[in-house]
């Protein structure tokens, strides 16, 4: 059976999923029964400094947008880092790392931008006996207004800064925690790696208003009759997430830097694909509170099943697999040709695709008297738009074109070797082909 065991910054954990820092990482009750549920490790709900703790709304914190059958896509939440005692937070880590020393402990923090702040703190949570820590550079919402979180992760002078005190007074292994409310992700990457930061996690919510009630002409979730920006999170940013650490595991100056990768993990398959991107491992937040502790159960059974079925008998054996076949616009085969086609008996009518390719996109599809809908090859880009809104899975597949054939379309014959954007005749700057 495939070893799930990772080691990530030496840390180890008997499979590659954490639970990101967030209401359930926020105290010990959740912690031990997450463990209990499978849990390989945990980043505990964001620490800020001592004194008094910071408060919270009493009103909803939460805003959803639905999918038709009111599955959570995308959740949208304006809480702050934890709202409880400093000590009371440092005392029941420590209990519970060690009644758990197999599953990694990780505390986040969260501190003004201080060098004295950071200095109290770190020895602190070095007692905890906690395996490292996470920097929350990225919360969007509330600590950013004082200086906090993304006000810092979108500095990467700051994030560089921070990163190198947090060396200097903390021996363990320091993570630091990116914001995707940046232009760029890889210069706070690139911050993180110059500060000597061992590792970044990615990402952490996005800048959001999910809906304005139009009755109140208040931004939802409201407060008392108003509405603030919250942070995004759940499937919806899966793609924002996935694209982000492609590009820190593609670009020279971070390449090979470790990777906790997070947003919108819902199942095996979501992790499996962080992993091919070079992920060491996967920290979840949505899937747990939508569908509770156990849903961990099924992202290991999936993942080792289909690590059985691959061949794979570690993670490591296919971490970062996807990352040479994932390149720039300008180095895709120009010379690739496919058309679109329909499986007439999955077929069930509908006409969404017709709908889709005659009014959006290149008139290529035909629709009989008899509702019978057709590909017209002459006129088939093959750019995949009646595949995705197909409501048939299937139904309708792309399906290359052998070279020497001709494209009807075009006209030319379709040509075995691969051409790209850099060598095109239409390309003032193309460099001749050989
Ligand atoms: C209610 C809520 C509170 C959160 N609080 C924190 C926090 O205190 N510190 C932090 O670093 N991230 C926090 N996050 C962000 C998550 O750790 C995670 O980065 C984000 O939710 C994306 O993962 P997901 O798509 O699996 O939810 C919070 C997220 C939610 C939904
Ligand atoms: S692939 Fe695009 S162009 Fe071809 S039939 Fe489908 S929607 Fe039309
Ligand atoms: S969208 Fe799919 S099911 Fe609907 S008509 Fe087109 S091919 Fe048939």
């Amino acid at each position: 059976m495939a070893d799930l065991t990772t080691d990530f910054l030496g840390i180890k954990s008997p499979n590659p999923f954490w639970l990101a820092s967030a209401p359930p990482t926020d105290k010990e009750y959740n912690v031990r029964r997450a463990f209990e549920a499978g849990w390989g490790g945990v980043v505990w709900k964001t620490l800020g400094s001592e004194g008094p703790p910071v408060v919270n709304v009493n009103g909803p914190r939460y805003g959803v947008i639905h999918g038709a059958d009111r599955r959570v896509l995308g959740l949208n939440n304006i809480e702050l880092i934890t709202d409880r005692d400093l000590q009371t937070n440092l005392d029941e880590i420590t209990r519970v790392k060690k009644d758990w020393p197999d599953r990694a402990m990780i505390v986040s923090i969260m501190v003004p931008c201080e060098e004295q702040a950071w200095k109290d703190i770190l020895p602190k949570v070095e007692a905890t006996g906690a395996d490292g820590i996470e920097l929350n550079f990225g919360c969007p919402h509330g600590m950013s207004e004082r200086g906090m979180g993304a006000a810092v992760g979108q500095v990467p002078e700051y994030i560089e800064m921070v990163t190198r005190w947090c060396k200097q007074y903390y021996s363990k292994p320091v993570i630091v925690k990116l914001t995707p409310n940046i232009t760029d992700v890889r210069k706070p990457a690139e911050a993180a790696r110059r500060g000597g930061a061992d590792a970044v996690s990615l990402i952490n919510t996005i800048n959001s208003i999910v809906s304005v009630d139009l009755d109140t002409m208040s931004p939802h979730p409201s407060i008392d009759g108003k509405g603030t920006h919250g942070g995004y999170c759940g499937p919806a940013v899966k793609p924002i997430a996935l694209s982000m650490v492609s590009e820190i595991a593609r670009a020279p100056a971070t390449h090979g830097m470790p990777i906790s990768g997070i947003g919108g993990i819902t199942t095996w398959r979501d992790a499996a694909e962080y992993i091919t991107m070079g992920c060491g491992n996967v920290q979840v937040c949505t899937a747990a509170m939508t569908y509770g502790f156990k849903v961990v159960q099924e992202m290991i059974s999936g993942l080792s099943r289909w690590m059985d079925e691959k061949g794979h008998t570690s993670i490591d054996d296919f971490r970062g697999a996807a990352i040479p076949n994932t390149t720039d616009w300008q180095y895709l085969n120009l010379n690739y040709v496919a058309k679109a086609k329909i499986d007439q008996d999955a077929c069930i009518s509908c006409g969404r695709c017709y709908a889709a390719c005659e009014d959006t996109s290149h008139q290529a599809i035909a629709m009989s008297a008899d509702r019978t809908f057709s590909v017209i090859d002459d006129e088939c880009v093959a750019c995949n738009l009646c595949v995705e809104v197909c409501p048939v899975e299937n139904c309708i597949t792309m399906v290359p074109m052998q070279a020497g054939t001709v494209d009807p379309r075009t006209g030319r014959e379709v040509q075995a070797k691969p051409a790209d954007w850099t060598t095109h005749p239409n390309n003032p700057g193309a460099v001749a082909a050989e």
